[in-house]
Parts: C-alpha cells; structure tokens; sequence
C-alpha cells in the first residue's frame, strides 16, 4: 500500500503556496502527514511537491520518518499530473494507492483505514460527505434544476484505488484530454467502481483564508484537548 501525498499546488485561490505554511507552529505538510506516518497499513509515502522544494522536503523528511519509506518527487501543472509522477515513483510492490490532498491537515488514521479497507472488493474507495445543503445545478445563475439532495455526496480525500486500474484512467485522461478536479473523477469515466465512505467535517480542506482560520482553531483546540489529555 503506498500513500501519495499531492502538495505541489501553486494556492492561486488562498493567494500563496499553502503547504509549507506554518500552523500551529509546523508546516502545514507536517500535519497531513503525521496520521500516514503512524498508519500501519501503509508501507511507503510519496510526497509530491514542486520542484524547487524536493532537496529541502526530502531533508526535512529524514528526521520525520520514523523508519517509514518517504520518497519525494516533483509535481506536475495540474494536480492529476503530479498525482500521476507520485504513482511512477511507487514500489512495484504496491498494489493500492492511497491518495490525500496536502491540503488536508485534519485526516485521521481513522479515515485513512476505512478508505483503505473499503477498497477490499471494489476498485476505489473515496471518503465523502453526503450534502447538508439542498444543491441547486446553473450554468449561468439562473437555476436549471434541483439535484436530490439524498444523492449529493461531497468528495473529499482519502481516496484508495487499484493502482492498474488508476493508471489506465490517468492515461485515459491524457490520451482524450480530460482534466479532473479528482482522481475518482478519472476512474469514473472509465466505468470502474467508485465506493463512498462517510468522511468527517473536520477532514475539509484547506482552499482560502477563511479555511486557514478554521484550520488555526481546530488546531489549537486539538492542542487543548492533548494537553488535558495529558494531566488527567
Ligand atoms: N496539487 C498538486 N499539484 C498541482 C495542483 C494541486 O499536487 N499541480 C495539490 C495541492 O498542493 C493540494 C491538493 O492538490 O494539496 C489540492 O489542491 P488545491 O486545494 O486546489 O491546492 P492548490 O492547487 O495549491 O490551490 P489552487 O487551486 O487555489 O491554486
Ligand atoms: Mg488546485
């Protein structure tokens, strides 16, 4: 099982590059990746960064470890490209991927197991939430229709697939253009079979301001709460 951890993004929306900011005092980067560290049913992490930062994550990742295989390579222009150079550099050993945003600093080892067994007997397992929100379909602002609301499933990441399978869709994807805003989105094309799994609402991502000053709070509130946890 190899994890693949896509932090090659540009953060055009947040304004700067997100990953290597500090919160709570680490890199961003740091926390999505503690919960993979620990993870017993992942054997190597790659993490995908852009190519000026590969020498100083790889430095930084050698105290980090912790006797865990982390490779670190260069990303791509769009994130299906850097997820692509993640998937070249696994073990040949490896038969399922574990893909999460960078931008995800909340996953637990939790949900990183349930999106890892999920994908037992089907071909890719994607943590989501189901919709809270009644959600309204328009191209334009004026509403075309009103989806089912009991059918609106939010994507989030971790998401596990066979890794043949994945790499058949990403070169579908290159061979007829297709540009998705998930890897699911690619295997979906290719009639493979996608199982959803209940995420968790502190597993968001990390995509503006507003969501880094969440990010601040859940993140000291985690602190508070390890803290007590600790003179009890
Ligand atoms: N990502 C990546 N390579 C890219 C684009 C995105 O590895 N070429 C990664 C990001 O670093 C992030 C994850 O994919 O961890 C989710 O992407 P997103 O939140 O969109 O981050 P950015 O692409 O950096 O932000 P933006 O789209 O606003 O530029
Ligand atoms: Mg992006």
């Amino acid at each position: 099982m190899s994890a693949i951890i896509p932090a090659a993004g540009s953060g055009e929306r947040f304004g700067e590059a997100k990953q290597f900011k500090l919160l709570a005092g680490r890199p961003l980067l740091f926390h999505t990746l503690k919960p993979f560290l620990k993870s017993a049913e992942i054997d190597e992490i790659i993490i995908v960064v852009p190519r000026d930062d590969v020498e100083s994550t790889h430095r930084d990742m050698v105290s980090m470890s912790a006797g865990k295989t982390v490779k670190v390579v260069a990303g791509g222009n769009r994130r299906q490209d850097s997820v692509k150079n993640g998937v070249m550099a696994t073990s040949k050993e490896s038969t399922l991927v574990c893909i999460h945003d960078a931008a995800r600093p909340f996953v637990t080892q939790n949900l990183i197991q349930q999106s890892v067994s999920a994908c037992g007997n089907v071909d890719g397992a994607v943590v989501a939430l189901p919709s809270c929100d009644t959600v309204k379909y328009s191209e334009n602002d004026i509403v075309e229709k009103t989806l089912n609301r009991k059918k609106i499933w939010l994507a989030q990441t971790p998401q596990t697939f066979n890794k043949e399978k994945l790499l058949q869709a990403l070169d579908n994807a290159e061979k007829k253009q297709l540009t998705g805003t998930d890897e699911s989105a690619l295997m979906e094309v290719m009639g493979f079979g996608i199982k959803l799994v209940t995420g968790d609402s502190n597993n968001f991502k990390i995509t503006n301001q507003d969501d880094w000053d969440r990010a601040e709070a859940v993140a000291s509130q985690l602190d508070d709460t390890q803290a007590q946890g600790k003179t009890l």
